[in-house]
């Protein structure tokens, strides 16, 4: 196994040196290659990500990202010349976020119910793709468009991807969400591909929801949710609130893949560099551990996957929740039950 590691800023490093440290438990002859992208070399270099580090990448099984950014760069740069450029070049068409409520984790509802979803949003298309400008700027007359695009082939190869999952859960359910109402060509297309995908998976379940009643229920009612599907903007918004209702952004892992395994695929925690506690061991390395799970279960590595997650329910299963531990302290935990 061949893994491309971007530690990142911030508290990047910290969490990623503890996930690296649970896979050394399960994987000990993985190769890694550390990268040296984000603020700090932006700062140093100017660059973002030149072209032979692209190659360099695309030379790996996976690659596993800790955290870029920080409040000295603006707002942006590492956002568009980094990440969205990652995913783009490498086609990560699926963006995969587990939100699963594990038992003895106290999340913000009063009587959440038993809660385990994971969220397919499509991750190269709809309003982020790019597609759009600004006229006559800065006059009265400044006209801006970011023209939403969807391709058949686009959200097919998403579609099928969030049936495949759901066929692999106990549940066997899958909602759409969008706003079919309003938006009505795009949610056309995807109704129609979400139907014609359904014929091949007998055994799945599907509801549809408008993406303004789907923050309701993941608030009211989220049990009820199993495989949810949606676009890149719908699907960036209630990733972050499934994230939220099952115990927050220390716990929340995700992977960017390419289904067609052609590129690989990106897995990180979903948190972002958190300055305002780096370099003080206070960050959760949970996410980072969780995104390590995911990677392994992407290669293939079903087994070691499972360890690891079993690791962290019983972590937080008898964890002291009023004080977790520092992020040292529990990566050693972790990497002791594995
Ligand atoms: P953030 O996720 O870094 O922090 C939000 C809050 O959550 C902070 O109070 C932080 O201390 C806390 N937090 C985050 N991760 C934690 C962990 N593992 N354990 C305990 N507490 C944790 O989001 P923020 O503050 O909006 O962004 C900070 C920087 O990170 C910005 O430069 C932003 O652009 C970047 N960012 C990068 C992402 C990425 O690399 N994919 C994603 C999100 C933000
Ligand atoms: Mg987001």
């Amino acid at each position: 196994m061949r893994l491309a590691v971007i530690p990142g800023d911030g508290i990047g490093p910290e969490v990623v040196s503890e996930a690296l440290k649970v896979l050394g438990e399960v994987a000990p002859a993985a190769e890694i290659t550390n990268y040296d992208l984000g603020a700090s070399r932006w700062h140093a270099t100017g660059e973002l990500l030149p072209e032979s580090v692209l190659g360099e990448l695309r030379q790996h099984d996976a690659i596993l990202l800790g955290a870029v950014g920080d409040p000295t760069v603006p707002s942006g740069i590492l956002e568009r010349g980094l990440l969205l450029r990652l995913r783009f070049e490498l086609d990560h068409h699926v963006n995969l976020r587990p939100a699963r409520l594990y038992p003895g984790v106290r999340g913000p509802l009063a009587d959440a119910g038993d809660v385990d979803m994971v969220v397919v949003r499509e991750g190269t298309e709809g309003p982020y793709a790019g597609n759009g400008g600004l006229l006559r700027k800065d006059t009265e007359h400044e006209i801006a468009t970011e023209v939403s695009v969807n391709t058949a082939f686009g959200v097919r190869r998403v579609v099928a991807d969030a049936f495949n999952r759901a066929e692999e859960r106990p549940r066997k359910h899958l909602t759409l969400v969008h706003k079919t109402n309003v938006l009505e060509h795009a949610g056309s297309l995807w109704s129609r591909i979400v139907e014609e995908v359904s014929l091949e998976h007998p055994d799945v379940t599907v509801a549809y929801s408008h993406v303004d009643a789907a923050t309701i229920h993941l608030v009211t009612d989220p049990s009820r949710f199993d495989v949810m599907v949606t676009d890149n903007l719908f699907g960036d918004i209630i990733t972050d609130l499934a994230a939220a209702v099952t115990g927050g952004i220390g716990l929340a892992a995700s992977g960017n893949l390419d289904i067609t395994r052609r590129n690989p695929s990106m897995f990180e925690p979903v948190h972002g560099s958190a300055p305002d506690i780096a370099g003080q061991g206070l960050a959760d390395p949970t996410a980072a551990v969780l995104s390590v799970s995911l990677l392994l279960d992407h290669l293939g590595h079903k087994e070691a996957a499972r360890r690891i997650e079993a690791s962290v329910a019983f972590d937080l299963a008898t964890r002291d929740q009023s004080s977790p531990g520092a992020t040292q302290a529990i990566g050693d935990r972790l990497a002791a039950l594995v």
